[in-house]
């Protein structure tokens, strides 16, 4: 089947300009102005859009087994949804229990995301330590393409990981060519915290915020951050929702360590006043971790963003329905955490980031799509408009006027925390895999017709790119 994509304005992360996008059964074959449609070719109407890379969500829980329930989004309702926002690959995780090994739990992932619409890839977690995790992380490397592992600095008696975990995992990563992503927060102080604003009196979700400030997180940011520059590692930090992770962020790039970091859309644009609402189920949806933050942290985030400390934009699309946050009624600290926004990703970023002035449309594609990609090792397959890649496309009007709503999403909660937010721009068609998912309003996705996209491991001379640079940072060798 193809697929000529006519008369848009192509934007890449590079560059914009007039051309036509012809696509060949999966794959995008030639991109240029005024290509001809070849015969039994389907032609879709671009004129007055932007062509983008399909958007890349780099952090996703569909049907997360996570604090007594699962995450009600599965593989293919949650592909689905990111489809008709523009998204055309999540990267999820596969989370072994302590003790579980990883093999096992990469292939119980593998098994429930074989249901999905569009493409996905696996993170792994390490939540423990012995030689068997060593080995099954180079089995992984090796032969399943994973190149990059998850550590939960907090969830302290579940699937924290401790400093000797992060020390071992990381030096192994760095060995596999693999990278390391974090999220960060001190789990011993939550814990205490927790504990003391619940004696204190404060059982409802307010409690949430106030058991983890910023400084649990940029403390964890920066310690994670440092014991990559010691083991000369680079490092991924995931949702990094204030002031006190990104200065940690900034000071190690400035300093010259390849450092990553992840923004979440929801942390751009809400603050921490959602957990003062008076109405418990409302407040409950918004516990999440990191939690939302004071206001001048969203302008450092974005600020992070623009000036590219920042690269990557995320949902950490976690979905919990009101029955299953009603399990903290009486203590917040049960109340599961995460909140949904695959679907919402793009139209947030393109409203509030290209919309009112911060990113031009390129730097939006870096952001919601290539830089994932050439971070993750899947450039130019995914986050690109050239020959060869795949038609992982979309048509984005940038006139298209929606108002969010639980009431009218495709994403299987039923809240939505940009909940009555009209945002301009949107997704006319999405294209993956050259199948055309979402056109006019409606949604063609298609069970199991999503694949798994395998990630090569680094590159040898990365890694020794990243040895010089600690030891340069450390005085060791000359400039
Ligand atoms: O609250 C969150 N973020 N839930 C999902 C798990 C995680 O921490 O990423
Ligand atoms: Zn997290
Ligand atoms: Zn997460």
């Amino acid at each position: 089947m193809s697929i000529l994509i006519r008369g848009g304005e192509v934007v890449t992360a590079d560059d914009g300009k007039r051309a036509d996008v012809l696509c060949e059964g999966d794959k995008i074959v030639a991109v240029g102005e005024g290509l001809e449609a070849p015969a039994g070719a389907q032609v879709i109407d671009a004129g007055g859009c932007y062509v983008l890379p399909g958007g890349i969500d780099p952090h996703t829980h569909m049907e997360l087994p996570f604090m007594g329930t699962v995450a009600s989004e599965d593989f293919f309702s949650g592909t689905s949804a990111a489809a008709a926002g523009g998204t055309t690959m999540i990267i999820d995780f596969a989370i072994p229990d302590p003790q579980e090994s990883l093999i096992a739990a990469y292939s119980k992932w593998r098994a429930w995301a074989e249901k999905a619409a569009c493409d996905y890839s696996f993170h792994v977690a390490i939540t423990w330590w012995d030689d068997s995790v060593s080995r099954e992380m180079e089995v992984l490397v090796r032969e399943h393409g994973v190149n990059s592992f998850k550590h939960f600095m907090a969830y302290k008696n579940a699937i924290m990981a401790d400093d000797e975990t992060l020390m071992n995992s990381f030096r192994r990563a760095g060995e596999l060519g693999a990278l390391c992503t974090v999220h960060a927060e001190n789990g011993e102080l939550v814990y205490q915290l927790q504990r003391e604003v619940f004696e204190s009196g404060i059982t409802g979700p307010e409690g949430h915020p106030l058991s983890r400030p910023p400084e649990v997180e940029g403390e964890a940011a920066n310690r994670a951050i440092r014991i990559a520059e010691v083991l000369g590692v680079p490092v991924y930090i995931v949702h990094n929702s204030c002031v006190d992770a990104l200065d940690a962020v900034v000071r190690a790039r400035l300093e010259g360590q390849r450092v990553f970091a992840e923004v979440l859309a929801q942390h751009l644009v809400i603050d921490d006043s959602v957990y003062r609402d008076r109405d418990w189920d409302r407040a409950a949806h918004h516990v999440m971790s990191p939690p939302f933050r004071s206001s001048e942290h969203q302008d450092a985030l974005w600020r992070g963003l623009q000036a590219g400390m920042l690269q990557t934009t995320a949902t950490d699309h976690c979905c919990f329905c009101t029955p299953q946050k009603q399990a903290g009624k009486d203590d917040f600290r049960l109340i599961p955490n995460g909140t949904g926004g695959v679907e919402d990703r793009m139209s947030v970023l393109w409203h509030y980031g290209v919309g009112m002035g911060r990113l031009t449309p390129s730097e939006f594609v870096a952001v919601t799509s290539t830089n994932a990609a050439r971070i993750f090792n899947i450039y130019p397959q995914k986050g690109a408009i050239c020959a060869g890649a795949d038609a992982d496309l979309v048509v984005w009007d940038p006139e298209a006027t929606h108002t969010i709503s639980a009431r009218t999403h495709h994403m299987n909660i039923d809240f939505n925390v940009f909940e009555g937010r009209k945002v301009v721009g949107n997704a006319a068609v999405t294209l993956s895999r050259g199948e055309v998912v979402w056109q006019g309003g409606e949604l063609r996705t298609k069970k199991g017709a999503g694949r798994y996209v395998p990630r090569p491991p680094f590159a040898d001379y990365w890694r020794a790119q990243e040895l010089r640079n600690t030891a340069q940072v450390r005085g060791k060798v000359d400039r």
